[in-house]
């Protein structure tokens, strides 16, 4: 078996009191921002949406407006789509106008949005984060057995992937690829576990608050448990 399965890596967000952690989440908004918005779009965050990692609505309407949003108007000019400044209310948009262009600027692939990947793939928040550090070269094994599996022209290997050749050349490749104000080391490892992070709060924003109503019904339900137990042995106290 050539394919691999994701390491586990140990998120503040796991287990079933886990929460996410603000800063790495700013910083995962970073990596994706200055590296991953590229190719892909986030169509269900929107700016304003990005205030629960922190922001001022001040903050989130500058980040806004570095990107840009089509109009339904049409650019006299040229013909193509009008566009403006995004505002907070915008979704984080796809660099390209539509998926032909998209496919052309990829060798023909589609880069998926990227919302709620981390639900889509088994295992997301890992899998993300393997994927994004595990390139490598063929095993000779692989290529023994399976010679048509051979990755080829435009595509990379990348054992984590479902078919184990993937059309996405490593986005991250070199340690201080973005400068990370709060001082953390931006390995490669770190940042993607940093966009891990923050694409597993795209996809489940509340992710915090389920952690938290599953423990309360815990409870609820031990001293339940416990009241019930009281009231049976009550209810039966004379019969013997
Ligand atoms: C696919 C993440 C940067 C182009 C993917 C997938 C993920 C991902 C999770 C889906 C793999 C799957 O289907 O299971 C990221 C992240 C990035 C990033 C987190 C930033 C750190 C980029 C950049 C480009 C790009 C900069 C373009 C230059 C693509 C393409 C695919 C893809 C074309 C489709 C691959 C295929 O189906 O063969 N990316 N990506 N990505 N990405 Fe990225």
């Amino acid at each position: 078996e050539f394919h691999k399965h994701p390491e586990k890596v140990d998120f503040s967000f796991n287990g079933p009191l886990g929460k996410f952690d603000q800063a790495q989440l700013q910083r995962g908004l970073q990596v994706y921002k200055e590296v991953c918005s590229a190719c892909h779009s986030l169509r269900l965050v929107s700016f304003r949406d990005l205030t629960a990692l922190g922001y001022t609505d001040g903050q989130a309407k500058t980040l806004a407006a570095e990107w840009s949003t089509e109009t339904p108007s049409i650019n006299p000019e040229t013909g193509e789509p009008a566009t403006r400044k995004s505002i907070a209310s915008d979704r984080i948009p796809s660099p390209f106008p539509n998926e032909v262009a998209a496919r052309a600027a990829n060798n023909g692939a589609l880069p998926p949005d990227l919302s709620l990947i981390t639900k889509a793939r088994h295992d997301g928040s890992n899998y993300v984060h393997a994927l994004l550090t595990g390139y490598s070269a063929q095993p000779a094994a692989l290529l023994k057995h399976f010679p048509e599996a051979k990755t080829g022209e435009g595509l990379h290997y990348n054992p984590y992937f479902a078919n184990l050749n993937l059309a996405m050349a490593p986005p991250l490749t070199a340690e201080g690829q973005v400068s990370y104000a709060d001082g953390t080391k931006p390995t490669v490892d770190q940042m993607a576990k940093d966009v891990s992070a923050f694409l597993t709060w795209t996809a489940e924003p509340k992710l915090q608050n389920r952690h938290r109503t599953g423990l309360a019904v815990l409870i609820f339900l031990v001293i339940f448990t416990g009241l019930t137990w009281m009231a049976y042995q009550n209810v039966w106290r004379d019969k013997k």
